[in-house]
């Protein structure tokens, strides 16, 4: 890859502000006194469960852990869980450690410590920032209540293929939202100053493009041009850069042919000295070990040279810099300062964190702070927010939805008594008995009679199942169906090749379309999952089909709100959900090809048997109203590369109070590197009452509409804006029609910060 000029753009230091003199003074005395297995020791996050131990088999490792951390030997601790038992950790490498060092507690808080949240997938479907920046400030208050310092999240990889099982913990497929969602989440979690009680150092992961596996697999090669990784998976990393996140992750897969956790360029040319971000990276667990499969070290010995010569700092469960390190710094591989540098990093995030002055847990804070009732009451918020409204009628057949009290309900499906299914996946330390599911809350509905009826398991089929089910229909007015996938059906190692509602579901959901169509009565279908399903069944036969994510602990009383009425679905697709997976990847900001696609034409980009469009495009959703959407208006037509442009555009609701989302797309139609057909540069989630008309007005740098040129004729540009005819489109949702055109005049410029956020 060709060298560039180094290009600063404005990041903030890393978890917020500098630290003081004193706390400075501080390290620089630790790193003068501390032996090369001390520093090691910095370098290593150990791991244990996350209870005290109860048995001899649990009390020998964590014994042996003690006696690392009394011996100064790790630095942190991933999984321990409660502020008296991690006190009690803590006391140790206080009080009983040559340097008494404190140690740093990390968990995978990902969407909700305890008061758990939608997972990722659904936040970005809220397209509320303000209400995911809540999620994960409710988040670090709770798991630092508990002794939590570092979480690993936000998880912000990118992902355009929902095989991949951790879809379900990205902000899906569009960088723009993702990043915005990134700067949120690191806003939430970090919160003002990392010492504050209700505060988490945040970890933006997996750097880089863990999204892009192969076939999305989890743990897949990718390879992907070097334009595209800083354009897609890099941008939402550099939005966590901007906003001061404290520490990044790096992933498990290859870049190009070097895996991330080795790889020199993603994080010393691209992370250290282009974005000039100065905060800890942490492995994946043992990722460094893992470049010995990848076939790219040698040994443990030589992993640890690659890695610490890639600048990845800590070594999160292998021990391959604790073993090796010292014979690579006697042999000259590597230099103490590198090592220094590191180190630096771990106490610097310690000294942030305030752990060297209050290095414990208040123990009676959690009972004040986990799951308030104004917790769960976000929590409700942020479910209802998330929902996405595919269907709701037809021209023959009227909306089902919001349906009205005095009712009786035929509840179906595998899902909709399933408490951990609507946690979802890595639900932090959430608990079965705190979630609240739709079954619960329509039964508590007034005037409602609920017919519950399983109809089989998530997987496979249940003995008298369909029966049940069409019992259940014959004595109710409406048929609501909860299907989808389980907790257990996303999520790391959990990719799926077939990506449908299983043949077990789908069943009861042809049971439950002819019981209803018998005694003409609406079916509804809720759809449970963490990525997007191939639906085009359910989208044709159903009345209405609403996605509802792993919703969280307020899953039900958020359905009953948004089913009766309540509150008006709002939320819009953060990602596109194809009509199958034989059209995988497919993303609405792809490129034009030279030959677009023409109907009825044979020579053109297209499939003999299968349309190249999604079922659901992404940005779209319904509500229970209509909204018109003015084409953009733009306050100059032509401004210069340097310059900037204010959009305005009118969101009119025609009908009853409700949320949508005013979206403003660009094209960049010719240009020296081919650019997508369309991306997402500015949106903005709106509520407006009936009939209420609102003017959205955006301020657009010309620099938002920059490419990533990394080497036209050897020469990496970096950033690059043309001056060129720009289109805009605004609307609400990704296919919007209605445009206007921007003129950049000027000069072409190269090596520009990158876009914002
Ligand atoms: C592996 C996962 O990839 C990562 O996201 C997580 O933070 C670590 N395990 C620690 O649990």
């Amino acid at each position: 890859m060709a060298e560039k000029p180094s290009r600063l753009p404005p990041v903030r230091p890393a978890a917020s502000a500098a630290l003081s003199n004193h706390a400075a003074g501080r390290i620089d005395r630790l790193l003068a006194a501390m032996t090369l297995e001390e520093k090691l020791g910095q370098l290593s996050q150990g791991r244990t469960g996350s209870l005290p131990p109860t048995g001899p088999e649990t009390r020998k490792p964590f014994d042996d852990l003690l006696g690392e951390v009394r011996a100064g030997r790790i630095g942190s601790i991933l999984s321990p869980h409660g502020a008296a038992h991690i006190n009690s950790i803590q006391r140790i490498a206080v009080n009983e450690s040559r340097l008494g060092i404190p140690i740093l507690i990390a968990n995978d808080i990902i969407h909700g410590y305890r008061t758990i949240f939608p997972v990722p997938l659904g936040e970005a479907a809220t397209w509320r920032p303000a209400v995911v920046e809540q999620d994960a400030h409710i988040a670090a208050a709770e798991s630092r209540a508990e002794g939590t310092h570092w979480t690993f999240a936000p998880m912000v990889d990118v992902c355009r293929d929902p095989r991949w099982g951790r879809i379900v913990e990205t902000s899906g497929e569009d960088p723009f939202l993702g990043a915005v969602m990134t700067a949120a989440k690191v806003r939430g979690f970090q919160g003002r100053s990392l010492a504050a009680p209700d505060a988490v150092l945040a970890c933006a992961k997996h750097f880089a493009a863990y999204g892009f596996a192969e076939g999305g697999r989890d743990y897949g090669t990718v390879d992907l041009s070097i334009e595209t990784l800083h354009e897609v998976p890099l941008r939402p990393f550099l939005a966590a850069a901007r906003t001061g996140v404290g520490s990044i992750m790096t992933a498990f897969n290859e870049v190009n042919g070097v895996p991330a956790s080795g790889n020199r360029y993603i994080l010393r040319d691209v992370l250290r000295r282009d974005w000039g971000w100065n905060g800890l990276v942490v492995s994946d667990w043992e990722s460094t070990l893992e470049m010995i499969p990848h076939g790219f070290a040698a040994d443990e010995k030589d992993a640890a040279r690659l890695s610490l010569l890639a600048g990845l700092d800590v070594e999160m469960s292998s021990t391959t810099y604790r073993d090796h390190a010292a014979a690579l710094l006697a042999e000259g591989s590597l230099q103490m300062p590198l090592i220094d540098q590191a180190v630096r990093r771990v106490l610097e995030a310690k000294e942030k964190l305030g752990l060297f002055d209050h290095p414990y847990t208040d123990e009676a804070l959690a009972g004040r702070v986990v799951l308030s009732p104004e917790s769960r009451a976000h929590a409700r918020e942020a479910a209802r927010r998330s929902f996405v409204l595919l269907k709701n009628g037809n021209a023959n057949s009227p909306a089902p939805l919001p349906i009205h009290h005095e009712v009786r309900i035929a509840l179906i499906g595998p899902l909709a008594d399933n408490p951990r299914a609507a946690l979802g996946t890595w639900a932090g330390f959430g608990r079965d008995e705190d979630v609240v599911t739709i079954k619960t809350s329509l039964e508590q509905e007034p005037g409602v009679i609920v017919h519950a009826a399983q109809g089989s398991n998530a997987q496979s089929p249940l003995s008298g199942g369909i029966e049940a089910v069409e019992a259940a229909i014959a004595d109710s007015d409406i048929v609501i169906a909860v299907v989808g996938e389980t907790d257990a059906m996303n999520g790391e190692g959990l990719s799926r090749a077939d990506i449908t509602v299983p043949p077990a579901q789908m069943e009861v959901l042809a049971a439950a379309r002819r019981a209803a169509d018998a005694r003409h009565i609406p079916l509804v279908v809720l759809l449970m999952c963490g990525r997007p399903l191939a639906l085009p069944w359910i989208a044709e036969h159903a009345d209405a089909v609403m996605v509802i994510w792993h919703p969280g602990i307020e899953c039900g009383p958020a359905i009953a709100d948004v089913v009766f009425g309540r509150a008006a679905p709002s939320g819009r697709l953060p990602v596109s959900f194809p009509r199958d997976v034989n059209q995988v990847p497919v993303f609405y900001n792809h490129k034009s090809s030279g030959r677009p696609f023409k109907p009825h034409e044979r020579y053109v980009n297209r499939y003999l048997d299968q349309s190249n469009e999604p079922l659901f495009p992404f940005g779209f959703g319904l509500g229970y109203s209509t909204f018109t959407y003015s084409a953009p208006h733009i306050s100059h037509a032509a401004t210069s590369t340097d310059g900037s442009v204010t959009v305005t555009m009118q969101v009119h609701n025609t009908g009853a109070a409700g949320g949508t989302v005013a979206q403003l797309y660009f094209q960049d139609p010719i240009a020296t590197r081919t650019r997508p057909v369309r991306q997402l540069v500015a949106f903005e989630p709106l509520d407006l009452n009936a009939d209420e008309t609102r003017t959205v007005s955006w301020t657009i740098a010309a620099d938002q509409f920059a490419f990533y040129s990394a080497n036209p004729g050897g020469v990496d540009e970096g950033w690059v804006v043309e001056p060129r005819e720009i289109r805009l489109f605004a609307g609400g949702d990704s296919t919007t029609k209605a445009s206007t055109s921007l003129r950049l005049t000027g000069l072409r410029r190269t090596g520009i910060a990158p876009p914002s956020p």
